[in-house]
C-alpha cells in the first residue's frame, strides 16, 4: 500500500519564529520521513485577509520558505509549492461553493473570531467567508489523508469533512475523508510569558543572530519570587524552564535540582539556555546562510514544487469533473 498523503499549508505572514517550529514544523519535518507529504505556500489564503497591502508577499514567501529550509524540510522528500501557482485549488474552490450552504460557513467559530480580532480590515468579504472551502479545496485535491493541523484548526476541518461528505453524496466517491492528524506540542511563551506570537513582540524568530537570541534571553521573565540567586526557585512558573526543557532537555534535571534550593541564579541559568539555544540552532543558521547565499535556489524549489502539485491537482480535477458531468 502506498504511504499515506499528508498536507498542510501556512499563510505567508512574515518570519517564523520558534513557536512555528515546536508547534507545526518540527511534525512537517518528522512526517516528511514517514508519509508523501505537500507543504503548501497558501499565498490565496494571506489574501483573503491581507488583500489590501499586497506589497509584502513575495517578499514574505520567499523568507517563510527560507525558514522551512532552514529547519529541515526537505523538497528532496515533500513537495513545497505555492497555492496560487496550482490553478486548480481556485477551480476546485468554486465547485465546492456551489454546493456548500452559507450557514455553514457563517457558523465557523473563526469566521466571527477573525473579523472581531482583525477590526482594522474589513473582512466582510466573498472570499474570507469561503476561506474554510479554499482549505477544502487545497486537502481534496491532493486526496489528503491526514492534514497535521492545531487544535484551534479543528472546526476548520471538521467543515472540511462535512463538504467533502456533501460533494461524495452528490456525484459519486472521489474523495477520501480527510483527518486531522494532532499531535501534543509544547506550548512555548514568548519571552514576556504571553503565548509567542508576532503581535505581542515577544518572538525568538529562526532568522534572529546569536547577538539577538543572547538579548532576548536575557529578558526572558523567570521565576517572579525569585529577588536573590540564592532564593528558592519554582521551574513550574518560570518561562526560562520551558525553553530549558524545549532546547537543552539533557540539561532540565540539572537545573530544576539546582533552582528549587537556590543553588542556580537565574542570571547563570539564563546564559546557559542562550548557549544551548545558539547551539541548536547553528544548523538551522548555516542552511539559512546557503539559502540566502543562493536565492536562485528557492525559485527552483517552488518550480519543481509547482509541477509537482500541477500533475496530481490536474488529475484530480479530471476525475471531479467526470464525476460532475462537466
Ligand atoms: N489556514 C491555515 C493557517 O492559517 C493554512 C492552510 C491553508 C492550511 N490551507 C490549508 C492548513 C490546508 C492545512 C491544510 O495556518
Ligand atoms: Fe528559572 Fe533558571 Fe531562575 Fe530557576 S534558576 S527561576 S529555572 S531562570
Amino acid at each position: 500500500m502506498p504511504e499515506k498523503r499528508v498536507l498542510s499549508g501556512m499563510r505567508p505572514t512574515g518570519k517564523l519564529h520558534l513557536g512555528h517550529l515546536l508547534g507545526a514544523l518540527s511534525n512537517w519535518k518528522k512526517f516528511q520521513e514517514e508519509y508523501d507529504c505537500y507543504y503548501m505556500v497558501a499565498d490565496l489564503h494571506a489574501l483573503t485577509t491581507a488583500y489590501v497591502d499586497t506589497a509584502h508577499l513575495k517578499e514574505d514567501i520567499t523568507n517563510m520558505v527560507i525558514d522551512w529550509l532552514s529547519v529541515g524540510i526537505d523538497p528532496e522528500k515533500c513537495v513545497v509549492f505555492r497555492q496560487s501557482e496550482v490553478l486548480q485549488h481556485a477551480e476546485l474552490h468554486f465547485f465546492l461553493s456551489c454546493l456548500t450552504p452559507i450557514p455553514w460557513l457563517e457558523r465557523c467559530p473563526t469566521y466571527k473570531e477573525q473579523q472581531n480580532e482583525l477590526k482594522h480590515l474589513d473582512l466582510t468579504t466573498y472570499g474570507f467567508l469561503g476561506y474554510p472551502l479554499l482549505q477544502t479545496a487545497d486537502i481534496i485535491l491532493y486526496k489528503a489523508r491526514l492534514v497535521p493541523v492545531g487544535v484551534d484548526q479543528l472546526p476548520h476541518l471538521e467543515l472540511s469533512r462535512e463538504i467533502t461528505r456533501r460533494f461524495n453524496n452528490l456525484y459519486g466517491e472521489v474523495f477520501p475523508l480527510p483527518e486531522p492528524k494532532l499531535t501534543r506540542v509544547p506550548k512555548l511563551p514568548g519571552i514576556d510569558g504571553r503565548k509567542m506570537s508576532k503581535s505581542y513582540n515577544n518572538c525568538i524568530y529562526l532568522s534572529d543572530s546569536e547577538e539577538e537570541i543572547k538579548r532576548k534571553v536575557r529578558q526572558v521573565i523567570t521565576d517572579p519570587a525569585r529577588i536573590h540567586p540564592t532564593d528558592p526557585g519554582h521551574p513550574e512558573v518560570c518561562n526560562l524552564f520551558t525553553f530549558h526543557q524545549a532546547f537543552n532537555p539533557s540539561a532540565v534535571h540539572r537545573v530544576e535540582e539546582e533552582c528549587r534550593p537556590g543553588k542556580r541564579g537565574c542570571v547563570a541559568c539564563k546564559k546557559e539556555l542562550a548557549g544551548a539555544l545558539i547551539e541548536f540552532m547553528e544548523e538551522i543558521h548555516l542552511r539559512r546562510r546557503e539559502l540566502v547565499e543562493n536565492p536562485e535556489k528557492i525559485s527552483h524549489i517552488l518550480e519543481a514544487g509547482r509541477e509537482k502539485a500541477r500533475q496530481v491537482a490536474s488529475a484530480t480535477m479530471e476525475e471531479v469533473k467526470k464525476a460532475m458531468k462537466l
